[in-house]
């Protein structure tokens, strides 16, 4: 070892101890003869000190050829510090420098390596070497080192076996476009990056490894968002011989053992909600469910008024503001222009306030007596104080937008606390969407998902009815994981693949090896993957999950420090087969 301590370890304990340090010198400061230097490494900064005429010349004269970022090696004697800094566990001592030697001079860098830096997003992506030197950056990588370790161990005690599947694949089916890879000695054909190892875990069961997990990197080309990267990582996990309720289990014994280990948190038990409700009750299949201000249909009490609006909506549904009733004319104002925008759509909002001496003033009087807006005010359990929120048009479009005003209310009302943390499984998940575009039904979560044996006999006759066998695991808002019970039985399969379109040969074709397999013993399976980079950032009380990767890509999928998509050369793609013109 080149060093005795690390930056972080010295103590009262060792003054007067001889020691040797390596590290990064985060800044130095020279005063009167006296010069202080920051060095810094993974572990803390110690302060180390020289003094002329105490101090040999030679030592003096190195030290203050001492830029920032030159990386040192130094020894000498660790000595009480006269003023002592208790921000820092180190703060006690300082190390008199005896002998400096510089292991590589730096260049200036780009922007301050401190927690509180000059860089911009930009500039620090371009740098991320550098920026992974700053405290806050890296612990945000511990604390993901620590959810995958805790991951394991837990796994570990469950018996599960974490079994590594290719990253050259042919292209799953969750819904994302692929990302391709040409083969050279294929040419013209393409091997594709797995959206997650959903497939190979299967087939892992009918082999009999029963519980099965793979901390995986999964890759999706798809728009990218604040919690998307088009490579991620999941905790894939399946499970033989269970059931639906099994799954639930294990893996909440699996999260709660995660809060309790990185986070400190003894979690409650998770309360359970059908997607069905989910959408009545929040708009949302993702409830943030911190904080109620559930929806309210009012279809009943509005309609038949005069109102056009509202009689001409398929739903008119509202969310009751508790204590925003001193909302003035322009507050409320800016908040119909905010639901107006086209993020969120909406082409009006009606309110109903609710003062302080119990009168009821609304935005649309003229069509409401004082009793309609008082039986609504009881439907919304409104308050004096309170201001309802009503908004009202296609089922679905009116609740996602209401979603979206909620979830704005909560943030404005301080309702969304981040260390404040509120699990959800939503379950019953329907079986099939219909996407308008290629006018034809989807998987919701994916093909190999089952639907619930009761609603079987739906299948052919009203297939927007069949419910799944899936589940999401839902933390504050974010979808931090999801699975299903699968379907194992060929015919099953078979009859599923019909559905979405496919004729038995393209279903041969590309799922021909699973169907084969489920002709050799295959056993009734279950499973589920959680987001980890999802995982990460909620423990770490941000939205953004590029922070907890160490290396992400961009808004637009770049990455800016190896510039990279590129193009490649005329040469390799002649030898891919790939004629770009
Ligand atoms: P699903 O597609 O729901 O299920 O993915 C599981 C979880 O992965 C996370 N996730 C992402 N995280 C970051 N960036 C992305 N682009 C991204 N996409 C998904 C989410 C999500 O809940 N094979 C099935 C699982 C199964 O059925 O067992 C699957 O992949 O947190």
């Amino acid at each position: 070892m080149l060093r005795t301590h690390t930056c972080g370890d010295l103590r009262s304990e060792h003054i007067d101890q001889k020691v040797t340090l390596c590290g990064w010198v985060q800044k130095t400061r020279d005063k009167g003869g006296l010069i202080w230097v920051d060095l810094r490494d993974r572990y803390g900064i110690t302060q180390l000190i020289a003094e002329e005429g105490v101090t040999a010349e030679p030592i003096v004269k190195k030290v203050r050829e001492l830029g920032r970022e030159f990386v040192v090696k130094v020894s000498g004697t660790v000595k009480e510090r006269e003023a002592k800094n208790d921000k820092i566990p180190t703060g006690d001592i300082e190390l008199w420098i005896e002998e400096i030697e510089i292991l590589n001079p730096a260049k200036l860098p780009p922007f301050l390596i401190e927690d509180e830096t000059d860089g911009g997003d930009e500039l620090r992506m371009k740098y991320r070497y550098l920026d992974l030197r700053r405290n806050t950056v890296r612990e945000k990588l511990r604390l993901r080192h620590k959810v995958a370790s805790a991951t394991r161990n837990f796994l570990d005690t469950q018996d599960f076996i974490e079994v590594e599947t290719p990253v050259l694949i042919k292209s799953t089916p969750e819904g994302a476009r692929d990302f391709v890879v040409p083969s050279r000695m294929n040419p013209g054909e393409f091997y594709a990056l797995p959206q997650s190892p959903q497939t190979f875990k299967q087939l892992l069961m009918v082999s009999g490894f029963d519980r099965y997990y793979q901390i995986v990197k999964c890759f999706r080309d798809e728009d990218l968002r604040a919690d998307r990267q088009p490579e991620f990582t999941q905790i894939d996990c399946e499970m033989s011989f269970v059931e639906q309720e099994d799954i639930l289990n294990t893996f909440e014994g699996l999260i709660r053992h995660l809060f309790k280990t990185v986070k400190g948190i003894d979690l409650d038990t998770v309360p359970r909600m059908s997607y069905a409700d989910a959408m009545k009750l929040y708009g949302s299949d993702k409830p943030d469910i911190r904080f109620g201000m559930q929806f309210v249909e009012l279809n009943e009490l509005t309609q038949n008024k005069g109102f056009g609006i509202f009689d001409a909506a398929e739903l008119v549904v509202g969310i009751n503001a508790t204590g925003c009733a001193s909302y003035s004319r322009k507050d409320i104002d800016k908040l119909t222009d905010w639901v107006k925008r086209p993020q969120v759509g909406a082409k009006g909002m009606v309110y109903i306030k609710y003062n302080e001496d119990g009168s009821l003033k609304s935005s649309v009087d003229k069509f409401y007596s004082d009793e309609d807006k008082k039986a609504i005010a009881e439907k919304f359990d409104a308050k004096p104080g309170d201001l309802m929120l009503i908004l009202s048009g296609d089922i679905n479009t009116v609740r996602k937008q209401l979603n979206e005003l909620r979830l704005e209310m909560g943030n404005r009302l301080g309702l969304r606390n981040p260390d404040d943390y509120k699990v959800l499984w939503v379950l019953d998940f329907p079986l099939l969407e219909f996407d308008e575009e290629s006018n034809r039904w989807h998987a919701m979560h994916h093909p190999f998902t089952s639907p619930k044996p009761e609603d079987l006999d739906k299948i052919e006759s009203a297939p927007r009815e069949v419910r799944a066998n899936a589940y999401d695991m839902v933390i504050n808002g974010t979808e931090v994981g999801g699975g299903s019970v699968r379907i194992f039985e060929k015919p099953l399969q078979q009859q599923m693949f019909k559905l979405l379109g496919f004729t038995p040969e393209e279903a041969e074709a590309q799922f021909g090896f699973l169907m084969s397999a489920f002709e050799y013993g295959a056993p009734p399976h279950a499973g589920i993957a959680f987001g980890f980079d999802r995982l990460c950032s909620l423990f770490g009380g941000s939205d953004s999950i590029r922070d907890y990767i160490a290396f992400p890509k961009n808004n637009s999928g770049r990455d800016v420090m190896i510039d990279s998509p590129a193009s490649i050369d005329d040469e390799q793609l002649k030898e891919l087969g790939i004629d770009l013109k």
